[in-house]
């Protein structure tokens, strides 16, 4: 028998062996996404009577995140690199901390030590005949936090697709559960008559031969739906999810045409269905990488017509960009989107397009403003800020002077918030 046959055999123990080696105190970093371990996490939380602080790091927690949840806070105490719906209620309620760090950047904090990694759970492919198995549908954080972990832990799932790329090799895995069990899945969104339009406005700036970044949720899946008579287009993306799969297998995306890494989707991490999953698993053409050189804004800049689409809050009417909060209240966090808005604006014709439904709650706020709420922050700056789209229109900023910029941006604002626009505007001296 190979010798790291032997080693795998000799480390596979329960879940609940494997995480009785996790101590009070430690910091243990959970990969990320629709690639967590469920059951090495349902382990670590079956234990909460036994421990006391142990910080559990995370971005973006599609599962039920249990050692967030009221009654755990002596036990965990969750330290977020995004807020999503199953951490929001934690951070809000002051039992959760929020870290904010561009997406590229945390394997720097792992890496320079910023935050020491005790511990890493992650979720793998069972080895191939070299004893390498892949990291699946989570590169981003998730392999440098297991190069930096003084103990690794893993769940090798048969259910993980292989993808190309990162690898880790069963050596530099201390503990592992077999735990075959179906992925986390992220159902396509409601696509409403709002995110069509806007998708059919952010698709007129996808020229043929484009490569695309594009964001979660319903306004990148509208995008999509508009693309299909496009030619060549090509994906290096953070993460793409099932809308891509139907435009790859109708021959739209192609990646003839990318400058880097031409042939190859390139992402970060993946989250949609099964059909994804199974699109991916040894797909020659796909590729996850980690997240600081997917999201290197070098990186992404090296790529020409790089178009990255995403999603904001609120504009205000000098271009500045609410992507995370609601007032005073953080709703999401950065994500890549000033990886890819600051990478994109290095490329030769990029176009960095960030898109809105022009209201929120139900057609009574404006979302463009003339200033933004009070206590929210900018996630892309007006120095940085390229197009806006909404349903109405598209604004380039780029090259605007700030009384072209309110202009332009009231006119793809909804009509019914028009004149107190301008109003305000004027109010203010912009216009
Ligand atoms: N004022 C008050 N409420 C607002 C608002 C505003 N300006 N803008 C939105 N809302 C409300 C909406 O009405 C909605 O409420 P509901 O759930 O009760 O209907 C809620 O906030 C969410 O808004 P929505 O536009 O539906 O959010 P989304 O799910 O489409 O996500 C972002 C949009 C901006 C939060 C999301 O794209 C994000 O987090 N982006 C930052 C990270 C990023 O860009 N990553 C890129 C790579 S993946």
């Amino acid at each position: 028998m190979n010798n790291w046959k032997v080693k795998y055999l000799e480390r596979i123990v329960t879940p609940k062996q494997a995480v009785m080696h996790i101590k009070s105190g430690d910091r243990v970093v959970i990969g990320h996404a629709c690639g967590e371990p469920p059951s090495l996490i349902e382990a670590l939380v079956s234990r909460a009577a036994d421990l006391i602080a142990v910080e559990i790091v995370h971005m973006v927690a599609m599962g039920p995140a249990k050692y967030a949840q009221l009654g755990m806070e002596k036990s965990f105490r969750h330290n977020a690199f995004f807020i999503g719906a199953s951490t929001r209620k934690a951070f809000e309620e002051k039992r959760a901390d929020f870290t904010p760090c561009f997406f590229s950047e945390i394997p720097r904090l792992f890496k320079n030590k910023i935050l020491q990694v005790d511990v890493v759970l992650i979720q793998i492919t069972p080895p191939d005949e070299q004893g390498y198995c892949s990291f699946g549908i989570s590169v981003d954080y998730t392999q440098a936090a297991t190069e930096c972990a003084k103990l690794v832990i893993a769940q090798v799932n048969s259910y993980m697709p292989r993808t190309g790329g990162a690898k880790i090799h069963l050596d530099e895995i201390d503990f592992i559960v077999e735990k075959d069990e179906p992925l986390i899945e992220l159902n396509p969104p409601k696509i409403g008559e709002v995110e069509k339009a806007i998708g059919e406005n952010v698709a007129k700036l996808v020229q043929d031969g484009a490569t695309l970044q594009l964001g979660i949720g319903a306004i990148p899946d509208a995008v999509l739906l508009f693309l299909k008579e496009k030619k060549d287009l090509g994906i290096h993306s953070e993460m793409f999810s099932d809308g891509v799969v139907a435009l790859a297998e109708s021959g739209v995306i192609t990646n003839r045409k990318k400058t880097l890494n031409p042939g190859k989707f390139i992402a970060t991490f993946l989250m949609g269905t099964r059909k994804l999953y199974d699109f991916v698993d040894k797909n020659p053409s796909v590729e996850l990488h980690p997240v600081d050189y997917v999201n290197d804004p070098y990186v992404i800049g090296q790529h020409e017509k790089m178009i990255s689409i995403n999603s904001a809050l609120q504009v205000d009417l000098m271009g500045q960009v609410n992507a995370e909060m609601i007032g005073s209240r953080q709703f999401s966090a950065v994500g890549g989107q000033v990886d890819y808005v600051r990478g994109t604006s290095r490329s030769l014709n990029g176009k960095s397009i960030i898109a809105l439904p022009s209201t929120a709650a139900g057609g009574k706020i404006s979302r463009i403003t003339s200033e933004l709420d009070r206590g929210a922050a900018v996630t892309t700056s007006r120095y940085d800020v390229h197009y806006i789209v909404t349903e109405y229109g598209a604004a380039n900023l780029r090259g605007k002077n700030l009384r072209q910029r309110a202009e332009a941006l009231i006119s793809i604002a909804h009509p019914d918030f028009r004149v107190s626009l301008i109003n305000e505007a004027q109010e203010k001296g912009i216009l």
